[in-house]
């Protein structure tokens, strides 16, 4: 089957349903999500989102705070556009029905502003926490009720359409260009031809790479991984945020707790009860996440201990139990009163700083080529994101590439060249789905060992090896066998797996969340700079 739109989207977090509601209004919108509409990173969002919104904060202390997270790799025009963008953003979704907590200031009502790691003033917009949750539910509801927007739910996005591989050399048009993508209908096993003036990956982040991970399942960087296939350039892959307080629960399946309790008074403990962080940054336990998460894997490695203790019970339980309804009754699920007794956390892959490389519009270097969210890097959070910037970043972004897309396909005189339909080339169905999920495993195990939080040089190099051979495995058996959800996200699994242990590789100091042994300062002369690669590996 083959859908044509104006625009195609693929991906229903925050930026891809944000960009499909802005764009419906200069033309049709087909959007494409792998699982149901609402499963995103963005539903399980809990912080907040940074938004400079009181009489005691200022643009430039937000700016400030992003850039010292970002360890001297964030843009800072980036950074100053993202930022003051904010209020207006914020509005919006008010607008659309999104019930952010709210306080009593006097006689006045204002937001309850948050606080969080690496941030010097109270400036998180939250709804309870759950955020991203009250988000998502307006933006969906809005989303069902444009009848320009045709939603394909269960639809994973295999590959993009360049001009080059289907239609034509690309002389003719001076560089490369992208006319849609093709999409598995995992309902009915068919290959549908999606194809669109302008495509727009707001496919996420690649949590899913290490075995433990704060991210939901559909995060297995397809978005990177198809967009690198395609020729864009990647940058900053070497940046995997680790989140520090993941709950430790053999059944709770890395269950966020979020840095707000820590805004809120929280004190991270060891075994013993003492606390730690002083003696690792002046922040303490408010210091950036990189700092925070390398800090507690050095106190576990030290005292071998499975995890560290998140202590609120010096917090009133009735302030708890309002602020934070969902992770209290989570924790109870798992015999844990958190208005009684520390939490058991540990860190957990979080975010992909690295992505498809774009500019402010969200245009990458492939015409017709937007990246959004997660799945970009734009150049905001450098080496090191701060605490809620990117559903922020995803918001902005996700406004400026409807503008920008929606000039780019006004007035076009040619329209979409003829494409061919998605070929099967003799797959038969596999007997052997058993090399899926051992390689599934075996990566994200290596990844969590070689390449986490702390990295040596012979660690890369064992990764390395590794993927090197696993990516010839995966690719026979793609080829050979009918194609699966399964498959195609474990192909991109090891795509982004690679591009992490190369970026890694490359970077030969320490900086941000980029931490190795062998490298442990910043050399500002050498490696003050973005790591870009694009196909075949190459730095760009
Ligand atoms: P997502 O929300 O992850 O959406 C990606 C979408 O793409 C999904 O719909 C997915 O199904 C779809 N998709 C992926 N691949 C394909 C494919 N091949 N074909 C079709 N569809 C596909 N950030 C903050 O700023 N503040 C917070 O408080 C905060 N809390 C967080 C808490 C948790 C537990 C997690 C995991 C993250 C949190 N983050 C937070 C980060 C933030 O939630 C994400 O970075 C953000 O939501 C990403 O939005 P997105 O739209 O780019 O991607
Ligand atoms: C959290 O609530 O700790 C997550 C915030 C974020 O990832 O920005």
């Amino acid at each position: 089957m083959e859908i044509r739109s104006d625009f195609l989207v693929i991906g229903s977090g925050i930026a891809g349903l944000s960009f499909a509601l802005k764009a419906a209004k200069s033309g049709t919108v087909a959007l494409i999500t792998k699982r149901d509409i609402k499963e995103s990173a963005t539903f399980y969002a809990q912080g907040g989102i940074a938004s400079v919104s009181s009489k005691e904060d200022t643009f430039e202390s937000h700016i400030k705070d992003t850039l010292d997270a970002g360890a001297g790799l964030c843009n800072r025009e980036v950074a100053e556009l993202v930022v003051k963008d904010a209020p207006a953003r914020i509005q919006e979704l008010m607008e659309l029905g999104v019930k952010f907590s709210k306080r009593a200031n006097g006689a006045a009502v204002e937001l309850d502003l948050g606080k969080e790691g690496g941030h010097s003033k109270r400036r998180i917009v939250h709804a309870e926490d759950l955020t991203g949750k009250a988000v998502e539910e307006a933006l969906v509801a809005a989303i069902r009720a444009n009848p320009d927007i045709e939603v394909y739910e269960n639809h994973i996005a295999i590959d993009l359409i360049t001009h080059s591989k289907f239609v034509e050399n690309i002389e003719n048009i001076g560089s490369d260009a992208v006319w849609g993508a093709y999409a598995l209908n995992k309902s009915t096993g068919e290959v549908h031809t999606f194809l669109a003036k302008a495509t727009v990956l707001a496919t996420g982040g690649a949590g899913k790479v290490y075995l433990f991970t704060s991210n939901p399942d559909i995060a297995t960087g397809d978005g990177i991984a198809m967009a690198y296939r395609a020729g864009a350039n990647i940058a900053n892959m070497e940046f995997v945020q680790f989140h520090p307080t993941c709950l430790y629960h053999s059944k709770a399946k890395s269950f966020l707790i979020s840095e707000a309790l820590r805004g809120e008074g929280g004190v991270l403990r060891l075994k013993d009860g003492a606390g730690f962080m002083e003696k690792h940054h002046p922040m303490a336990d408010l210091a950036p996440r990189d700092i925070v998460a390398r800090a507690i894997d050095f106190e576990l490695k030290k005292s071998g201990d499975d995890c560290v203790y998140l202590d609120m019970t010096h917090k009133p339980a009735q302030f708890l139990k309002e602020r934070f309804p969902n992770i209290h009754k989570k924790c109870l699920e798992f015999g844990i009163d958190m208005t009684k007794e520390p939490i058991p956390v540990v860190p957990a892959a979080h975010y992909t700083c690295g992505g498809a490389l774009t500019d402010t519009d969200g245009a990458t270097d492939i015409k017709r080529l937007y990246a959004i969210g997660e799945a970009a890097c734009t150049g905001l959070h450098g080496a090191n994101r701060l605490a809620s910037n990117s559903l922020l970043e995803s918001l902005v972004i996700a406004n400026r590439a409807s503008i920008h897309a929606s000039a780019v396909i006004k007035g076009e005189k040619t329209g979409i060249p003829p494409i061919p339909q998605w070929e099967t080339r003799g797959a038969v169905v596999s007997d052997e789905a058993v090399v899926i999920t051992q390689n599934w495993d075996e990566i994200r195990r290596f990844m969590w060992n070689y390449v986490g939080i702390v990295r040596s040089n012979k660690r890369l190099e064992r990764a390395k090896r590794r993927i090197a051979l696993l990516k010839d495995e995966i690719n026979e058996y793609y080829w050979d066998f009918t194609i699966t959800s399964n498959l195609i996200e474990l192909r991109n699994i090891a795509t982004v797996a690679e591009l992490i242990i190369t970026s890694a590789s490359l970077r030969k100091e320490s900086r941000g969340l980029h931490y190795n042994i062998d490298y442990p300062e910043r050399d500002e002369a050498n490696f003050r700079k973005d790591t870009i690669l694009r196909l075949g590996l190459t730095p760009a």
